[in-house]
């Protein structure tokens, strides 16, 4: 349905079932904050009122999805779900080949194992923390080619996952294009707050990559987002819909990695999708090492049949265009308490701007870890540290990484949440941001090897 203008959206949906939310007190959040080492992954969903940890594997599924649930053939081998989710892919992504994961990583794994020899390096627009792992340990280096306002959480650019193409063009001169295997291209990218790559820098980026015989990895954990903002904000977009723009963009790249706890609606799942038949031939066979079979990779039959229902319903207008104007709806209504946030605002969250929230406290002791316990202590809302902590050490001299962009991202789930839910959670942040000034920061008292905001520890600052 065609929204009028000037007219509120609303979901397209209505509500079968519902599942209570615990509440609970300051003074008990206190204590779960401290057994939790004043991280939030650390915290139990029990002691949690809205969570807004992650946008992954927490949507709501359908009634359609749940009946899908109910026809998983659990056949070891050729499970007709499969077959389904396999003929999904090919209709609305294009993919010709395609390997279940039990989610995006192992998709990750599988293609850096593939393509990466030691030595080579990994153009990206912007790094996702496990993308960029799996390169590392395949013996590639990521370099960051994203577009420089990308890393300017005040710059209001409208397509903020662009690369830049000047940029890529001297490090495959400097390096050479045989030690390129790929770029990898993410459809609305994470890290820089959700913030959306144009038709046009991906038409550029197909260009000049084929030009010195490199392939572009998609990674399209959110592609139906960025092409619902590419229809909203591109010339000659206007029109297309969200299932066409999708298309168009897959069809410019050469594989893809898919972490389908996001756009695509499920729990759990993922997969590689590939067109070359050799990179296939050898993902199909690594996946019975680190998966399972090539005809289920990680995931149940059923697990597959919800995903396949998923994908149809995600590229859905109307399903797009109230996802992204709930999260919408959340960031302006922080913009006008003058909270300070990146801008424009994401798709998939609001990321709150812990350097300027926080401008006292050094990024020594980690203000956007501090910024997501402190909103926690105030209402209950989890949200996650998007800053030093998730960028880790400098694998060669072991120092943090000191990202420009130090944020606490409010992650907004596909379908679970209502608009009251978003009034209360501004109230909170728009509260603990007026007494920021309180707020001194963590030290981090245990830290693990990998991927270390996952687990690591804090204590506050006295
Ligand atoms: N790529 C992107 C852009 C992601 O956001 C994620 C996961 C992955 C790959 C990895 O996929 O979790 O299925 O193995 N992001 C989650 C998040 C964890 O909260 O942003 P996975």
């Amino acid at each position: 349905m065609k929204r009028i203008k000037n007219r509120s959206w609303a979901e397209p949906y209505k509500i079968k079932m519902v599942e209570p939310l615990f509440m609970n007190t300051r003074q008990q959040r206190e204590k779960f904050l401290m057994d939790a080492g004043y991280n939030t992954f650390l915290l139990k969903s029990r002691d949690v009122y809205i969570d807004l940890l992650t946008d992954s594997g927490t949507s709501a599924m359908s009634d359609r999805q749940w009946a899908g649930i109910m026809m998983g053939d659990e056949s070891y081998a050729g499970s007709e779900n499969f077959y389904h989710l396999e003929e999904t892919v090919q209709n609305y992504y294009g993919y010709k080949h395609i390997i279940p994961t039990h989610q995006g990583r192992a998709a990750e794994h599988i293609i850096s194992q593939i393509l990466i020899k030691k030595g080579d390096f990994l153009p990206g627009n912007m790094y996702f923390t496990t993308t960029r792992l799996h390169q590392e340990l395949a013996g590639g280096t990521f370099v960051d080619v994203i577009v420089d306002e990308a890393h300017d959480a005040n710059s209001e650019f409208k397509f903020k996952g662009n690369i830049n193409l000047e940029k890529l063009e001297n490090l495959i001169k400097e390096k050479g294009a045989d030690k390129i295997p790929y770029v990898c291209m993410a459809t609305t990218v994470n890290m820089a707050g959700g913030q959306p790559i144009s038709m046009q820098n991906l038409k550029e980026l197909r260009k000049l990559t084929s030009k010195y015989g490199i392939k572009i990895i998609h990674d399209m954990t959110r592609v139906a987002e960025n092409a619902y903002m590419i229809q909203q904000l591109e010339e000659g977009y206007a029109k297309k819909t969200c299932a066409e723009i999708v298309r168009e963009i897959c069809d410019l790249t050469d594989a893809a990695t898919m972490s389908a706890k996001k756009d695509a609606l499920v729990n759990i799942g993922g997969f590689l999708a590939v067109n070359d038949y050799a990179v296939f031939e050898k993902a199909r066979n690594m996946v019975v090492i680190y998966e399972g079979l090539h005809t289920y990779g990680g995931m149940a039959g059923r697990d597959m049949e919800a995903l396949a229902i998923g994908i149809t319903e995600s590229v859905n207008d109307d399903h797009i265009q109230a996802r992204v104007g709930q999260v919408m709806y959340l960031g302006n209504k922080l913009i006008q308490a003058g909270v300070p946030v990146v801008k424009p605002i994401g798709t998939h969250g609001v990321f709150l701007n812990a350097r300027e929230i926080l401008p006292h406290v050094s990024q020594d002791n980690f203000p956007a870890q501090a910024l997501a316990a402190e909103i926690y202590l105030d209402s209950g809302v989890r949200a996650m540290e998007r800053g030093v902590v998730s960028a880790g050490r400098n694998i060669k001299t072991g120092l943090h990484n000191y990202p420009k962009l130090e944020l606490v991202r409010l992650t907004i789930p596909r379908r679970v949440y209502t608009q009251a839910h978003m009034d209360v959670i501004a109230e909170s942040v728009e509260y603990v941001y007026q007494n920021a000034h309180k707020i001194k920061g963590l030290k981090m008292v245990y830290e693990p090897k990998y991927l270390r905001f996952f687990q690591a520890r804090f204590e506050p600052v006295i």
